[in-house]
């Protein structure tokens, strides 16, 4: 018979799975009482995918993701960091401090998996960035463009922490209702000021998750 601590777990949680190529299966928990980041998007699901299946060269088997460094911004339920985390990279998983038990517990549910490191810590875009230099190799955030007062500070955040030899990618969906085409047009603004901006099509992400409506960008800044 469930214990009260245990039904209230339940209650609170229900668990996304997300298979891997090789037939392994990374769990989230969600939590069903909080904020946008309690959930996986479909962005993040996407984004995950790409990496695994567009990083990995199966003639030779390897992986990009090696001991690459890799910060993720808006993680949410860590699910892309945690991917790329099972595929050998050192994550930093961030996102408001709200967010951290939720990622402490999906990195513990899938630590069996990770070949890399990971670990989960504050980041507020626009206030303690400088926490996380030097640049890492990586930049990955999924659909962290969504209302407009965050893409002033999410733009000084990816300034600060894209050196030379720094790639962001960047997945989001694209969202006709309410404020989301001006979000966005503002953000590609700011953005192609300071960054080289490449589209990856649908054709070249993973073959089974892929959206007409998520676009996947790389971006790398301008010296
Ligand atoms: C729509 S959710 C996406 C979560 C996750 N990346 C995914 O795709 O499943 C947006 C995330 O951005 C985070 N976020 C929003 N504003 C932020 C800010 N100012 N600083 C840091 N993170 C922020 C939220 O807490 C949330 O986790």
């Amino acid at each position: 018979m469930a214990t009260a601590l245990q039904q209230d777990v339940e209650d609170r949680y229900f668990v996304r799975e997300i298979e891997k190529n090789d037939g392994r299966v990374l769990r989230l928990n969600q939590c069903s009482k909080g904020d946008v980041g309690c959930v996986v998007w479909d962005a993040a699901i996407v984004l995950a995918k790409y990496l695994e299946t567009q990083f990995f060269n199966p003639q030779d088997g390897v992986c990009t993701w090696s001991s690459k460094n890799v910060l993720e911004l808006g993680a949410g339920t860590g699910l892309v960091g945690i991917m790329a985390a099972t595929l050998g990279a050192k994550v930093t998983l961030t996102d408001l401090e709200d967010l951290l038990p939720l990622l402490h517990l999906n990195i513990r549910a899938n630590e069996a998996l990770v070949t890399g490191s990971i670990s989960a810590k504050v980041l507020e875009w626009g206030q303690n960035v400088a926490d996380f230099l030097p640049c890492p190799d990586f930049i990955l955030m999924a659909d962290c463009i969504y209302y407009e007062e965050s893409i002033t500070p999410l733009m000084e955040t990816l300034k600060t922490l894209s050196g030379p030899q720094t790639t962001v990618i960047c997945c989001y969906e694209q969202r006709t209702e309410g404020v989301n085409p001006k979000v966005e047009k503002l953000f590609l603004e700011m953005l192609l000021r300071d960054f080289q901006c490449e589209e990856v099509p649908n054709e070249r992400q993973d073959p089974e998750f892929n959206s007409p409506d998520i676009r996947i960008l790389h971006l790398c800044r301008q010296m």
